[in-house]
């Protein structure tokens, strides 16, 4: 008897939620960008991020990492960095001065920039994909698919004659191959589990309204702003009633420096029309308390009133009872 209860109970409560269990990023790549100004002149830049927030920078001049956070290692050992460390440095120079030589059949006209992405992305099932990508001047160029160098569709003969180069370098290939099927997954796990209490940390948004630029004659542009929410998704919402309003419009989600978030959203009405309208804003860290924030609420004009005026009124009564209790002395004297 008592099983049936329970068994209802199970039925009632959300458990289908399984896919929000794990929060957080769920990637890490590395990122090159090279400039090459002239036949002299080169710049490296290097970068590791976890989707999009940074753990890892690359100080060129002296070719050593910087670990952005204090869990940035993952789990592996000082050695094991170093040693990836010295991978690095040597492959910064080794790829300047093999682009730069004058004998390689490229001709590449300066100035021009290459970028590379390389990393690898943990899926649903544990499953963890790795990728390789590589663009010339903004345009893909090159990537890895299924353990072999695919010259992109654009990339004419000169991402053929890359592929064939570069099959030529076993030794390179098989480092490549190694340090994103191999390495790059268990550095993943290790740094996924190491910065977790960052990583899956809720952090709830402020949110605020205010106007923005008149659109046109006539009409209002209402914004609401949200900030500070940690992770990333958002929903964000101008409502009227339990309807959502069309014409919202979403800005870009952009970083905080306490890598928190912000956004802000939009809805340009025709004047007249902006009472009755709320935002809405739907975030993990609120569980189902949504933040609602209504459009020229009187709350707001309330809490102006106790948070200003009643002070000022009971700084005043005090000063009148002083001046007055100063002068009933100065009469007695
Ligand atoms: C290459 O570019 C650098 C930086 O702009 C400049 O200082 C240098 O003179 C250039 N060298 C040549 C050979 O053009």
């Amino acid at each position: 008897m008592l099983l049936l209860p329970l068994l209802l109970l199970g039925v009632i409560l959300p458990g289908g939620d399984n896919e929000d269990v794990f929060q957080g990023p769920t990637s890490y790549h590395v990122m090159q960008i090279s400039t090459f100004v002239n036949s002299t002149w080169a710049q490296n830049q290097g970068s590791g991020w976890l989707d999009d927030l940074q753990i890892h920078g690359w100080e060129s001049d002296s070719g050593t990492a910087i670990f952005l956070k204090p869990w940035s290692k993952g789990n592996f050992s000082d050695d094991e960095v170093t040693e990836l460390v010295d991978l690095f440095r040597a492959y910064f120079i080794g790829f300047t001065r093999e682009v730069q030589d004058p004998v390689n059949e490229f001709q590449l006209e300066y100035p021009f920039v290459i970028q590379i992405i390389a990393g690898c992305e943990l899926h649903s099932g544990e499953a963890i994909e790795s990728s390789w990508r590589g663009a010339l001047g903004g345009l893909d160029f090159v990537s890895i698919q299924n353990h072999s160098c695919v010259p992109a569709p654009d990339s004419g003969s000169r991402g053929q004659k890359f592929c064939a180069l570069i099959s030529q370098y076993q030794g390179i290939s098989d480092i490549i191959e190694r340090l994103i099927s191999e390495t790059c997954p268990r550095y993943l796990l290790g740094v996924l589990d190491a910065g977790k209490a960052e990583l899956q940390r809720q952090v709830k948004p402020e949110a605020w309204l205010s106007s923005g630029p008149t659109p046109g004659p006539g009409h209002t542009l209402l914004v609401c702003h949200v900030s500070g929410f940690y992770p990333k998704p958002v929903r964000v919402m101008w409502m009227r009633g339990e309807q959502e309003e069309p014409g919202t419009r979403q800005g870009d989600v952009m970083p905080n420096a306490d890598s928190t978030w912000y956004l802000r959203v939009t809805l340009d009405v025709a004047a007249g029309e902006a009472a009755g309208l709320s935002c809405r804003v739907k975030h993990s860290s609120l569980g189902d308390q949504d933040i609602i924030l209504y459009w020229g609420h009187p709350t707001s004009i309330g809490l102006i009133l106790v948070a200003i005026i009643i002070p000022s009124l009971i700084l005043l009564i005090c000063l009148a009872l002083w001046f007055w209790r100063c002068w009933s002395y100065q009469n007695i004297l």
